[in-house]
C-alpha cells in the first residue's frame, strides 16, 4: 500500500460523478484532503470531465467501481481514514425496482462497508434520505419527524405508491448499513438530506434541480412530481447542496458525532413554496392556484440534532432559489 505523507488527511468518496458527491470531493480537496473517488465509467471523458477538472485543486485519484461488483471498492478505500458512501442507483421510471434499485443499493452498501472493514477505515458516512424517515400512514398536520423515525416499509411494499422503489431502496440500504456496522464494529454515521438544489458541477443538470425548480420552469410533469412528493413523504423539504456536503464533512470530522443526522434547511409544501417563488420571481409566472391540494404540509423533518452538534446552515430559502435561478440561466434553461 502506498503511504501518504504523515498528517495528510485522506478520504474516499463513492460515486464521485454525482450531483452531491462531486461537490463533496471539491470541498474535501479545498480542505486539504487527499481524495480517492469512484466512477462506474472512468473511461468516458464526458462523464468524468468535472472530476478531472477538480484534479487542479488537489490530490484526487479516480477509480473504476460499481455497486454491483463486490470487491471493486477495496482499492479506492484502502488507505483512507474517512469513507463517504454517496452513490445510489436512481431510476424513478423503473419497471423492476427490485433489481434496478433495491438489490444494488443494499448489496452496494454492504460491499463498501466490507471494504471499510478490510481497510480499517476510521469512520464511514453513508448518505441516506428523508425518504427513509418520513413515509408513513399518519394523518394530520404539524407532525415532527426526527432521527428515531423510519419510513414504513410495509406501506411501500404492500401499497406500492408511485416511485415506491426508491424510498424502499434507501430505507433498506440504510437499515442494512446499521446492522452490518454493529456486527462489524464500524464507526458509521448516516446523513439524511431532503430534496437538494443549488449550482451543480455535473455536465448535465441533475434531476433533483429539475424537480426543485419545476414551479419556475413550468414543467407540468415535474410539478406533479413535487405534489406526489408532498403526498407521499409529507412535506417539501429543501436544502442547498453545499450545506448538505458541509454537513457530511462536519459529522465525519466531529469526534462526538454518532448515529443518524437529518440535514434539511427548509420545510414547506407546494402551495406555500409557489407563493414565495411567485413573489420573488414574478417574471417566471409561477402557478399559485392548486385547487384543493393541501396547503399545509403534513410534517416537518427536524435538523435539531445536527444543529445541537454545532452545525449551522449557510443558506436559507432565498439563497437556495436565487443561486438555482442563476445556475439555470447560466445553463441556458431559464431566460432572464
Ligand atoms: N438529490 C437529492 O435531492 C437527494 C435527496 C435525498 C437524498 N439524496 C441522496 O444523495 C445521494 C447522492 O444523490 P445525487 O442527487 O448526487 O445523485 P446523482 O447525481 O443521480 O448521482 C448518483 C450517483 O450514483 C452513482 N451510481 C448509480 N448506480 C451506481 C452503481 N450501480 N454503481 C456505482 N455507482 C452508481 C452514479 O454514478 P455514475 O456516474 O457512475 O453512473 C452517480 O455518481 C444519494 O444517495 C441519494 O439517495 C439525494
Ligand atoms: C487511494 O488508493 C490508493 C490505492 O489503494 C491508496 O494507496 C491510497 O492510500 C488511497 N488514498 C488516497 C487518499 O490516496
Ligand atoms: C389516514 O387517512 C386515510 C384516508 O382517509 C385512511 O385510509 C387511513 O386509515 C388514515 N390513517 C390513520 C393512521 O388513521
Ligand atoms: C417517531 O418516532 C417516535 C419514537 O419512536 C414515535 O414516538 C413517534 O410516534 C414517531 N412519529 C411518527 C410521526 O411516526
Amino acid at each position: 500500500m502506498a503511504t501518504q505523507p504523515i498528517g495528510k488527511k485522506t478520504a474516499c468518496v463513492i460515486g464521485g460523478t454525482g450531483f452531491v458527491a462531486s461537490l463533496l470531493v471539491k470541498l474535501l480537496l479545498q480542505k486539504g484532503y487527499a481524495v480517492n473517488t469512484t466512477a462506474r465509467d472512468p473511461g468516458n471523458p464526458k462523464k468524468i470531465s468535472h472530476l478531472v477538472a477538480l484534479q487542479e485543486i488537489g490530490d484526487l485519484k479516480i477509480f473504476k467501481a460499481d455497486l454491483t461488483d463486490e470487491g471493486s471498492f477495496d482499492a479506492p478505500i484502502a488507505g483512507c481514514d474517512l469513507v463517504f458512501h454517496v452513490a445510489t442507483p436512481v431510476n424513478f421510471a423503473s419497471e423492476d425496482p427490485e433489481n434496478d434499485m433495491i438489490k444494488p443499493a443494499i448489496q452496494g452498501t454492504l460491499s463498501v462497508l466490507k471494504a471499510c472493514v478490510k481497510a480499517k477505515t476510521k469512520r464511514v458516512v453513508v448518505t441516506s434520505s428523508a425518504a427513509a424517515v418520513s413515509i408513513n400512514q399518519l394523518n394530520g398536520t404539524g407532525l415532527v419527524m426526527d432521527e428515531k423515525n423510519w419510513t414504513d416499509t410495509e406501506l411501500l411494499t404492500t401499497q406500492k405508491p408511485p416511485t415506491w422503489g426508491y424510498p424502499l431502496s434507501k430505507t433498506l440500504a440504510e437499515q442494512a448499513a446499521w446492522k452490518f456496522a454493529e456486527e462489524n464494529n464500524i464507526d458509521l454515521i448516516t446523513v439524511i438530506p431532503s430534496l437538494m438544489t443549488g449550482p451543480s458541477l455535473t455536465p448535465d443538470v441533475p434531476s433533483s434541480i429539475g424537480l426543485a425548480m419545476s414551479l419556475i420552469t413550468g414543467n407540468e410533469f415535474l410539478i406533479n412530481g413535487m405534489k406526489g412528493m408532498q403526498m407521499l413523504s409529507g412535506s417539501i423539504s429543501i436544502s442547498h447542496v453545499e450545506d448538505v456536503c458541509r454537513a457530511h464533512i462536519f459529522v465525519a470530522e466531529k469526534e462526538s458525532a454518532s448515529g443518524r443526522y437529518i440535514c434539511c434547511a427548509v420545510n414547506t409544501g407546494v402551495p406555500e413554496l409557489a407563493k414565495f417563488l411567485s413573489k420573488r420571481y414574478p417574471q417566471y409566472k409561477v402557478p399559485t392556484d392548486f385547487g384543493d391540494f393541501p396547503s399545509k404540509a403534513k410534517l416537518i423533518i427536524s435538523s435539531e440534532k445536527l444543529i445541537k452538534e454545532g452545525f449551522s446552515f449557510k443558506y436559507g430559502i432565498e439563497d437556495i432559489y436565487d443561486q438555482s435561478v442563476e445556475y439555470l440561466k447560466a445553463k441556458g434553461v431559464l431566460q432572464n
